[in-house]
Order: C-alpha cells, then structure tokens, then sequence
C-alpha cells in the first residue's frame, strides 16, 4: 500500500489511542500549552561519576525511575528518567578503557537497554527481547573501542517510542588523546545539545499521540530537557555535540544570522576535516558536532538556532521552528582553534565489498516494514562472516516518509544517495543514514568485530516499534543476546 499526503492527513485527524499508556496522556491533536521562547536557562545534563573503579573498568550505577520534573513554567511532568532524569546523566569515557554500566528497573513495566553506537557483544547490546523486568538489574559491559558522541536509550520490543518518549535517553561521550590533543574547544566549552519535539497536556502532562503508528510529533523543541532555552555565551568558540533524540521528527538546523556551523563529527566521530555549512540536516538518532564562532558578534546580540523546516502534515502550527537562542554576554579570552585536519576517515574502498544487499523500507499489512517483513527473532536476514565487507542498499519505497535507518554494531560510510555523493558532513564514520521517499543509500560497513545477532532498523521510534526491524548474524556461534548475560533480580551485589 502506498500511502499518500491524502492519505496522511486524512490518518492524523483521526487519531486515536488505545494503548495502555501509563503516565502518559491521551488527548490526541491537542497543542500544548503556549510558552514564551528563551526565558529559561539552559542547561547540561550532570556527568556521571562512576562508583568505584579498578584495573577492569569504571563502574557505573543508573536507576530507571519515575519522577515529576518542571518542563513546562509552572507545571510538573511526570517523567520515567535514568536516574529519575531526562536526559538521563552523561558518562564520559575514554578509549580502551572499559565501563561496565549496572541498569536497575525501578519502573513498572520491562525494559531494555542500548547503548547507541557502541560495538557491545551481543548479550550488552540492549537486543529488544533482553528484558530487565521491574525489580531487575543488569551490568551493561561496554568497550569503548572508538571516540565518538554515543548515546543510551531504551529499546524494548514495541515499547521503544513510549519510554524514551517518556525520557529515557542519555548521552555517552567517549574520547580519546588524538581528540583531546585537538585545540578544539574543551571542557565547560563541549557542550551536549539533546533535542526532543514533545507535547504537552494543560497541565504539563506528556501526551503520546503517534498517530495511528505513523509518527509522534511534538509540537514544542526541548534542548536537555529545556523547551527553548536560553544559553548565555562568551564571545568566543564552543564545541557542541547535537543528537536528535525525538521520536519521528528530521530536523534542519540554521542559525537566524545566516552564519556557517562548522561541522567538526558526524555519528562515529571526527570528520577527516571541518565543514562549513548553514543547513544541518539531523534525523533521529544522527549526531553531530560542530563549532559556533561566537568572537565575530558583538555583546549584546542574539542568534536564535531555528528549525525552519515546517511540514503542514505534520506540525500543528509553527512553534517547531525555534529550537534554542545563544545570547552572547561576555568577553572572554579563547586559546582553542578549528585545525584543518581533524582524524583522517579511511574510506573502505568499494571495491573491497565481497556482496551486497538490498532492504526495502516499506508499508505493508497496517505495518512498517523490511523486505515486507516485520521483527522475528527467529529469522535472520543477512549473515555477513566475521570481517566481510559488504554494501547495503537501503530502500525508501515511498510514500513521503523519511526512514532513518540504524545498523547496530559496525560503523559504516555512505557510498551514495540516488547515484548522487553524501552531503559534505555525511562524509564520516556514521550509524544512521537517512532515506527518503525514492531514495536508495549504499552504505558499506566492514562486519565484526563481533560475532552474534544484532538489529537493524528505522529509528524513526514508531516505526521501528510496528515493526520496522530485523536483525542480521554475524558469522556463526556468537553469544546469545538473550540468555548470555540476563538480568537478576534486586537487590543489587556489590561491585
Ligand atoms: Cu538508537 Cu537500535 O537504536
Ligand atoms: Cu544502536
Ligand atoms: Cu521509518
């Protein structure tokens, strides 16, 4: 079935909602409340300190809770957050040494954790039927094998949407000396940038309204957790790490001056060299890293960071538009430097790919769908062997919806879109590649380092929730995602 803009809207009017949504609530294309823009301040999600570190790792404890948090001027939201918050805390790590993560489930219902980016082993990658049960733990072992801005999130089979919806997203750095040996901007300069479109109830209540399991979109721009907040800055550079952590929404950032963002990272890490560009274009789950040069403004001015994309099928009026303004407030000195060349980005040659494969990304039978097939864990969709590079050919058969598709456990490079080259800060170690209607991206990707089953799929959240994914098997006997590693019952051991 092909749906059409008709179709879409004829859908969004009539929404309704069934689900036993919990602490969400239900009324379906309601806006939420009006906000003035700008009048909060900013702010960063904590960094997390580890609980106790040795020769193995720095250990790590994370609570899954609920808790009500003010988003809205004046009223309370009742969130699900890691550590009662959303985002959830930052971890920092750095490469080659490994953190191990304890996830306890102190909320009522099943969930699963993955952490987005990270080559885990099959039975720490958060595979969607890896359940820890309320009043369960479990210790997530992750590697760290590269630099790059990761992020963790909620991925229980056919739940995904509503919990990190709910909140549970965090973001993950890792970096390593060659970064640190950069003069990029560091420290209180590196600033995370979660956005999230959300919708709020008059009494600040989240209202999930998915839109009979097309898409969810907010109508108001969360930054951390802020709606539009304000961020003072000094008149010089700042690094920030931006992931769009929405459900549905493509986002299109500029700034209202027109200046250049320059993009230093995409998914996986650095670029091989800087980019300048006015749109940057983030689907869900993509992250990106650029600098602002604040030195050319004088005190006194503000650049308000704008989303002027505006989709009449899916926004219910503009305010998606204004994302967050950076008021420039302060002189200050600024050691750091944009180098010309960040960490070289080896392309794999294409002549290297001993196969390829095609994945439509479709609609069929009421579902999303791969191959015109919806999740198994039974079946299996491709079987590279350890070490094989292969290309992908990923398909949007149409239909106006942009598929931002997700490949866990190997870090690949976009050959082409439609024939045509990736856009210029595509042109790195990416996770997520963002198909639209017509399109077919070849991405290829060297399998491994892993043996075992992983996921692929649309990380547009509701889509992948019915049931936009599969998985494929790396070579053969790897660990069982399911019952390797299961999570144990509370309370928690020492470490
Ligand atoms: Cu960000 Cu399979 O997930
Ligand atoms: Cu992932
Ligand atoms: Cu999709």
């Amino acid at each position: 079935m092909v749906i059409t803009r008709r179709d879409a809207l004829n859908l969004i009017g009539k929404s309704t909602l069934m689900l036993p949504l919990g602490a969400l609530s239900m009324g379906a294309g309601q806006f939420s409340p009006q906000i003035q823009p700008f009048q909060q301040p900013f702010r960063i999600p904590p960094v997390l300190n580890p609980v106790h570190s040795d020769s193995t790792g720095d250990y790590y404890e994370i609570t899954m809770q609920q808790s009500q948090v003010e988003m809205l001027p004046g009223l309370s939201t009742k969130i699900w957050g890691y550590n009662g918050m959303t985002p959830g805390p930052t971890i920092r790590a750095q490469r080659g040494r490994q953190s191990i993560v304890r996830f306890i489930n102190n909320l009522p219902e099943s969930m699963v954790i993955h952490l987005h980016g990270m080559a885990s082993l099959p039975q720490y990658d958060g595979y969607a039927e890896d359940f820890v049960p309320f009043g369960y733990y479990k210790d997530y072992i992750y590697p760290n094998n590269r630099a790059a801005t990761l992020w963790y999130h909620d991925h229980a089979l056919h739940q995904t949407s509503r919990h990190v919806y709910m909140g549970l997203a965090g973001m993950y750095i890792i970096e390593d000396d060659l970064e640190l040996n950069l003069p990029l901007p560091k420290g209180d300069y590196d600033i995370p940038l979660i956005i999230q479109d959300k919708r709020f109830d008059s009494d600040g209540s989240l209202i999930f309204d998915d839109r009979r399991q097309r898409g969810l979109y907010g109508d108001i721009m969360l930054v951390n957790g802020v709606p539009y907040p304000r961020m003072e800055v000094a008149n010089r550079k700042y690094r920030f790490r931006i992931l769009n952590a929405g459900t549905s929404r493509t986002c299109q950032l500029q700034l209202s001056t027109k200046d250049d963002l320059i993009i230093i990272a995409s998914d996986a890490g650095l670029l091989s060299a800087p980019v300048r560009t006015k749109n940057l274009r983030i689907g869900v789950a993509e992250r990106y890293e650029f600098i602002i040069d604040f030195s050319k403004y004088p005190i006194g001015t503000q650049i308000v960071l704008q989303n002027p994309i505006f989709s009449s099928n899916i926004d219910s009026d503009n305010r998606t538009q204004q994302v967050m303004r950076f008021d420039v407030v302060r002189q200050e000195s600024d050691d750091s430097d944009i180098p010309n060349t960040l960490r070289p980005v080896q392309i794999i040659p294409v002549s290297s790919a001993v196969r390829a494969r095609t994945f439509r990304f479709g609609r069929g039978n009421q579902l999303w769908q791969i191959n015109n097939r919806t999740w198994d864990k039974n079946r299996v969709d491709a079987n590279p062997s350890v070490g094989d590079v292969e290309i992908w050919n990923l398909v949007n058969t149409g239909g106006e919806w942009v598929h931002p598709v997700h490949i866990h456990l190997v870090d690949l490079q976009m050959i082409d879109r439609n024939g045509l080259p990736p856009l210029p800060y595509e042109r790195g170690w990416k996770d997520v590649f963002l198909v639209e209607s017509g399109q077919t991206v070849r991405v290829i990707a060297k399998y491994g380092p892993h043996a075992g089953k992983y996921m692929m799929h649309c990380h547009n959240l509701v889509h992948e929730d019915h049931d936009m994914m599969t998985q494929f098997e790396v070579g053969s006997g790897g660990a069982n995602p399911i019952t390797t590693a299961k999570a144990k019952p509370l309370p928690v051991p020492p470490f």
